[in-house]
């Protein structure tokens, strides 16, 4: 059986700094430099990063019960709760064949209404700013529109943008905290009132008390037609349902899963988009075609191919979520390669969407690589993961994502506003942009 390759790091630390210090970038490159796999340590803690598609798809898909997912998941309980994101083995697979119906393609296409809905609101904003002179900043709309698109259709909840603003902020200080509980090389316990863990603590109250009474409330009157209206009737194999605790915990998990992923992503599309105004013509044409002639509805994504392959090629170079963190049970085998026990694993989705499977152009943004004649290497493709941790909300993400670029290059040109700065990748939870994106928006 042939061994996976070692990379020399200190004696002492091993890769702990460069891992704490780039947690997308190294796992990415020491990968794709050993031939897709490679053995590290973390002072005395082995890890493997991969990159190799077949080796992933092994671990995520075909052998999942040696692999649970790894410690960094655990800490996203402190403030999510025991929601899908952070339970294993029975208590997961109950809430996901409970939670499964909800997130079908047919019922989510409701979502594509939803989301023209909230870009009325957000266009309004953006045209106040426009009328002041001023350039927008299209991360702050991305991220308030992604949160308006999820409260609105999980639980029908209509905020102010302010309020949006806040909880955005609550929900994206609660995901920073806990990478940097997950990087530290030493965190301290929870009960140890250090600053870190004051935020964490205080993140949780101020979630629970905001979701808390909306629980409740779909749990009493479960006929609305919303999401988690459809998951408090939700019923398991014997007949049960969701205590109010664990819709709690499942609400918390889908806001966290659910917005700043798509935020981040879209902010990536906006960057992409003011480069290229000729793909925002077409998209705007396209886009013309599905609006033109009657209200947005169920079919309305079926007639935007173009804002796919964007959504698709946004989600290739610029993975929200950057690494996969599993833990390997007991020694493996794939195709002769011994995959050690007792090991974390890092499959660095980053590195493998821009290693060698996307030939030359790998670093660069082409939505028609996803023109089904060019045959894109979609084994190598895995924004959503594989196998039963496949996202939840895939079909929620593409559809929003989808109408979100349609919308937006309806109605405005984008353009970088004059001296704005083209951002750079921040590993944080989310492979974000490392400040704002800066745009110069006109009307169409
Ligand atoms: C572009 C947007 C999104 C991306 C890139 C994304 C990516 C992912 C990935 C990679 C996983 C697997 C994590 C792992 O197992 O290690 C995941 C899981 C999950 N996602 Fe998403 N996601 C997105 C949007 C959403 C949305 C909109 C929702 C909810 C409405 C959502 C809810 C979840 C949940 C609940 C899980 C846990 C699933 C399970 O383990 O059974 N995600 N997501």
């Amino acid at each position: 059986m042939k061994e996976i390759p070692a990379a020399k790091g200190h004696w002492l630390f091993g890769h702990a700094m460069a891992l704490s210090k780039d947690p997308l970038q190294m796992p990415a490159d020491i990968a794709n430099r050993h031939g897709g796999a490679v053995q590290f340590r973390v002072l005395h803690r082995p890890f493997l990063a991969i990159t190799d598609p077949v080796l992933a798809r092994h671990i995520l898909q075909k052998n999942p019960d040696n692999y649970p997912r790894s410690f960094h998941y655990e800490s996203g309980s402190i403030t999510i709760g025991h929601g899908l994101l952070t339970v294993e083995d029975e208590r997961w697979r109950r809430s996901r064949k409970m939670m499964q119906p909800v997130f079908r393609i047919d019922p989510v296409r409701e979502v594509a209404a939803v989301t023209a809905r909230c870009w009325n609101d957000a266009e309004q904003d953006c045209r106040k700013q426009m009328a002041e002179g001023r350039a927008v900043d299209m991360v702050q709309v991305c991220q308030r529109l992604a949160l308006d698109v999820i409260l609105r259709a999980l639980c029908s909840l209509q905020l102010e943008a302010e309020q949006l603003t806040h909880f955005g902020a609550l929900v994206k200080a609660s995901l920073l905290r806990l990478r940097l509980r997950n990087n530290a090389i030493v965190s301290p316990p929870l009960w140890l009132p250090a600053p870190n863990n004051r935020v964490i603590h205080q993140v949780r109250r101020e979630l629970d008390a905001f979701l808390g009474p909306v629980v409740e409330g779909c749990r009493e009157h479960p006929e609305g037609d919303d999401m988690l209206c459809a998951l408090a009737r939700a019923r398991d194999e014997q007949g049960g349902a969701f205590t109010r605790q664990e819709l709690l915990d499942e609400t918390k998990t889908l806001f966290a899963a659910g917005f700043e992923t798509t935020a981040t992503a879209m902010a990536w599309v906006m960057c992409e988009l003011a480069d290229r105004p000729d793909l925002c013509d077409r998209l705007a044409a396209e886009a013309d075609g599905a609006f033109g002639v009657a209200e947005v509805s169920r079919s309305t994504i079926d007639q935007l191919p173009l804002a796919g392959r964007v959504v698709e090629e946004a989600l290739r170079l610029y993975p929200p979520v950057y690494n996969l963190g599993r833990h390997s049970r007991q020694d493996d085998e794939v195709n002769g390669v011994h995959i050690p026990g007792g090991v974390d694993i890092l499959i660095s989705v980053w590195g493998m969407h821009r290693g060698i499977h996307w030939g030359e152009t790998a670093g660069q943004f082409d939505p028609d690589r996803w023109l089904p004649d060019r045959r894109p290497a979609r084994d190598a493709y895995m924004p959503f993961a594989a196998g039963r941790h496949t996202c939840i909300g895939i079909h929620f993400a593409l559809v929003e994502m989808q109408m979100m670029v349609a919308l937006i290059c309806h109605r405005f040109r984008l353009r970088w506003a004059s001296g704005a700065a083209t951002p750079s990748v921040r590993p944080q939870i989310t492979a974000s942009t490392d400040g704002p994106v800066w745009l110069e928006l006109a009307s169409r």
